[in-house]
């Protein structure tokens, strides 16, 4: 039996932010696999589409409506999974934005937004999540997304980039406190590369600079023409946290270039530079 189906078939998942994208696959890949899936999002059309996508295909998942961006409600949805299952075996913290404006030019709202929700989303989803872990006792995985971002720098991009070097810091260190504390928690983050999902579309921008339009366009359509094959990134996703890999990478090639890149630059001590496609992305 493949190691997915070995370590999953039967458990619980929470995925948030699984109405759309990332999280959606991989909602539908456990579901695939015989695990009872929480689709924990804050869309209910979005959420329910999921639910219905992986109880169409023959498995089990139910919706809870979440906001992310706030602590009290993932306190809330820890509190409902562990009454309803009594134990959890995978965690995804998933839910996320994309905010495209220079630094000065983000409204307050947008910049709170991007760090609550890419950031305080998933440090909040493992402080409501672990104390229950812990006290069941069973072997745990938890998967944070991060992305080849996370090892880079991209002008314009400047709130996301933020929040995906921390949740990387966060995950490297919630690793070693599972060490230190000796706890059957594996954790890992995952660094997709460029995955074909909806969060460069033109409805996410809402709040950002006018500026930030055409940019936004250019990942799309990026996005849509080299993006990966949704499903087969999320299978990808799904095996590597159930060998309990520590990186999980979507597309290895490319997020070896970028650690390559950001690498040379700390040797290097040079100041950042802004490559030819870059300046074209970000100048319109
Ligand atoms: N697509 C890629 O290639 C790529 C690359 C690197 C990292 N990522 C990361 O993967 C994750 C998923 O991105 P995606 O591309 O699937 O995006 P997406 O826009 O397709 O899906 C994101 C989902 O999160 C939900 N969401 C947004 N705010 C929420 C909140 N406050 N509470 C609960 N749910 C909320 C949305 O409704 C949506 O269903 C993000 O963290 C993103 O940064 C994606």
């Amino acid at each position: 039996m493949a190691r997915d189906a070995e370590v999953f078939a039967g458990g619980v998942a929470v995925i948030t932010g699984a109405g759309s994208g990332i999280g959606a696959g991989i909602a539908r890949r456990c579901g695939a696999l015989g695990m009872t899936v929480v689709v924990a999002e804050i869309n209910h059309a979005a959420a329910q589409q999921t639910v219905d996508q992986i109880v169409t295909a023959g498995g089990k998942a139910e919706a809870i409506i979440v906001d992310v961006s706030k602590p009290e409600e993932l306190d809330r949805l820890a509190a409902e999974v562990f009454a309803r299952h009594g134990a959890l075996r995978l965690l995804v913290n998933n839910a996320g934005i994309e905010t495209i404006g220079y630094t000065w030019e983000l409204s307050a709202a947008r910049w709170e937004a991007t760090l609550d929700i890419n950031l305080h989303g998933v440090i909040h989803g493992v402080r409501a999540f672990v104390p229950r872990m812990i006290e069941s006792g069973e072997e745990c995985w938890i998967a944070n997304l991060s992305s080849v971002g996370g090892f880079s720098a991209m002008p314009a991009q400047t709130a996301y980039i933020v929040t995906k070097h921390a949740v990387e810091a966060l995950s490297e260190c919630l690793y070693l406190e599972m060490e230190v504390k000796r706890l059957p928690i594996h954790v890992s983050s995952v660094i997709p590369g460029m995955l074909r999902t909806n969060i460069f579309n033109a409805e996410g921008g809402a709040g950002e600079p006018g500026s930030a339009g055409s940019h936004r366009r250019k990942m799309f359509e990026m996005m849509r023409d080299y993006g990966m094959d949704l499903d087969e990134g999320c299978r990808v996703i799904v095996e590597g946290i159930a060998e309990n890999r520590f990186w999980v990478h979507s597309q290895p090639d490319m997020s070896r270039d970028i650690i390559a890149g950001r690498i040379a630059f700390f040797e290097s001590q040079q100041p950042p530079t802004l490559s030819d496609q870059v300046r074209h992305l970000v100048e319109g």
